[in-house]
């Protein structure tokens, strides 16, 4: 796993705190939130939603096709729905010059979403600060 590459370990200490805009009443958000504190991340959260929610997306460079349910914050980084630990943590290791990452929609077995034993194939995507997007990691399906 990319988690435990020699790099992570030289680094040693508390990961960096994630700020999340979340619906209060959605759940799945939440599910998501438990999986980065197992994994030794502070998460701070606000609430948002609807309009209000969808324009702190646009306005931080999120597509519209990439849309998903919360939106996140690392560092100057935005984390758009649910974006697996590896990824955040890869994306921190490598620093791209990037908007930041996002899972569209909410597939079935990505983190918070379900089984993992159960998902659908999806990727997460790299977006840019010029709003195209890149694969950064494709999961099959399970
Ligand atoms: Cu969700
Ligand atoms: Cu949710």
């Amino acid at each position: 796993m990319l988690a435990a590459s020699p790099l992570m370990a030289l680094t040693q200490g508390a990961e960096p705190t994630i700020h999340v805009m979340k619906d209060p009443n959605c759940g799945c958000c939440t599910a998501w939130i438990n999986i980065l504190e197992n994994e030794g991340f502070t998460v701070t959260t606000e609430p948002s939603a609807g309009t209000l929610l969808m324009r702190y997306k646009m306005d931080n460079g999120i597509p519209q096709e990439m849309v998903s349910c919360h939106t996140a914050r690392i560092e100057n980084y935005m984390i758009e729905g649910h974006v697996p630990v590896a990824d955040i943590r890869r994306l921190l290791e490598e620093r791209p010059d990037a908007v930041g990452l996002a899972v569209p929609g909410m597939p079935y077995g990505s983190p918070g979403m379900g089984p993992e034993s159960e998902r659908e194939a999806y990727a997460v995507h790299l977006v840019n600060r010029d709003g195209t997007t890149e694969p950064f990691t494709n999961y099959q399906a399970a």
